[in-house]
């Protein structure tokens, strides 16, 4: 069962202009997005800079208005109570960000970054507070050293394990995490992916996996949607899409996932090119006069795929 669904969520932008500055146009950065999250279980949302992922995000924490559509979050409509302060939703649901300590307050010290979280939402004594904030530190595998210092004085990997300390200060249900490692090295990416991983079994966390890399999604995720200009273009387990993706846009963010292996990087090379000359055939089919994604069919109980323009002219 999902203990939070998105239901045909909208954020569009008006786009002014004209002597008037009226609104000429929108971007329809998110663009009618359904999902449902189960506990435990990470969601991956994965598609090209720009497609919407962050807004999605965003907008689900309350950190962007939305247009129209709805959240229920543990059978409650919370649409429109998400920056309410006294809301088990915003205690329950945290963000992580590519850069964890630019959210952060420079000038202050990590003992009192962390008491903010603890504070907005726990009744704690000065002193419980402090020991939170030690057992917090010990979770992301840091020592009470940690405290006196500045945000700056860490290095990317630590700066994003003190990101998901100040985000699970609350023992929140969910963490949205928007390209948490992408700022990262390779081996450091590793690194902080399998603690988050770790945190995820400990804590019976649910995920909200952004990433642009499907590399990346596949060692995380249990469920993906693929996102194409604010719509999803496919929808599905890991093994829907990994094994039997269905969408020619899909196949081509499969087909230039990076190879480690030398071996086999010529190989995929191949499979790239032959899958690029494909799409410039193949869509326009795949897309409507706009270039917008087209709506989406079920396939099995857990897969969707857009339609091709054929499809939903016979419909
Ligand atoms: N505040 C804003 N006003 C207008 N357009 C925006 C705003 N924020 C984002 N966008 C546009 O919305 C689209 C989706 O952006 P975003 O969600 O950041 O994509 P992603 O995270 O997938 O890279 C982009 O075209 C972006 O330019
Ligand atoms: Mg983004």
């Amino acid at each position: 069962m999902s203990f939070m669904q998105i239901k045909d969520l909208n954020v569009h932008y008006p786009i002014r202009g004209g002597f008037f500055n009226t609104v000429v146009d929108h971007v329809y950065a998110v663009d009618g997005v359904t999902m449902e999250f189960e506990k435990g279980k990470t969601y991956g949302l994965v598609g090209e800079s720009g497609s919407g992922k962050s807004t999605t995000g965003k907008a689900i924490i309350g950190l962007e208005k939305i247009t129209s559509g709805t959240i229920t979050y543990e059978g409650k409509d919370v649409t429109n109570q998400r920056r309410n302060r006294n809301n088990s939703f915003n205690k329950d649901i945290q963000m992580i960000f590519q850069d964890s300590t630019s959210a952060m307050n420079p000038r202050k010290r990590i003992q009192e970054v962390l008491a903010e979280p603890i504070r907005n939402f726990m009744n704690l004594s000065p002193h419980e507070e402090k020991r939170r904030i030690i057992e917090l530190l010990e979770i992301v595998g840091m020592s009470e050293e940690a405290l006196l210092k500045y945000p700056h004085e860490f290095s990317g990997g630590q700066k994003q394990r003190l990101g998901i300390a100040r985000a699970v200060a609350c023992n929140p249900k969910m963490i949205i995490a928007d390209e948490p490692v992408s700022a990262l090295d390779l081996s450091v990416q590793a690194q902080v992916l399998n603690f988050m991983k770790d945190i995820q079994t400990e804590f019976g966390l649910s995920y909200l996996f952004i990433s642009h890399d499907l590399g990346v999604v596949r060692h995380m995720c249990d469920h993906i949607s693929i996102m194409y200009k604010g719509r999803f273009v496919e929808t599905g387990t890991k093994q829907d899409i990994y094994e039997n993706p269905q969408h020619i846009y899909t196949n081509r963010l499969l087909s230039a996932i990076p190879n480690i292996e030398p071996s086999t990087r010529k190989e995929r090379k191949e499979v790239r090119q032959a899958v690029e000359a494909a799409y410039r055939v193949e869509a326009p089919k795949f897309f409507d006069a706009e270039g917008k994604v087209l709506g989406l069919k079920n396939l099995s109980s857990t897969h969707r795929v857009a339609m091709s323009a054929l499809e939903t002219e016979a419909n």
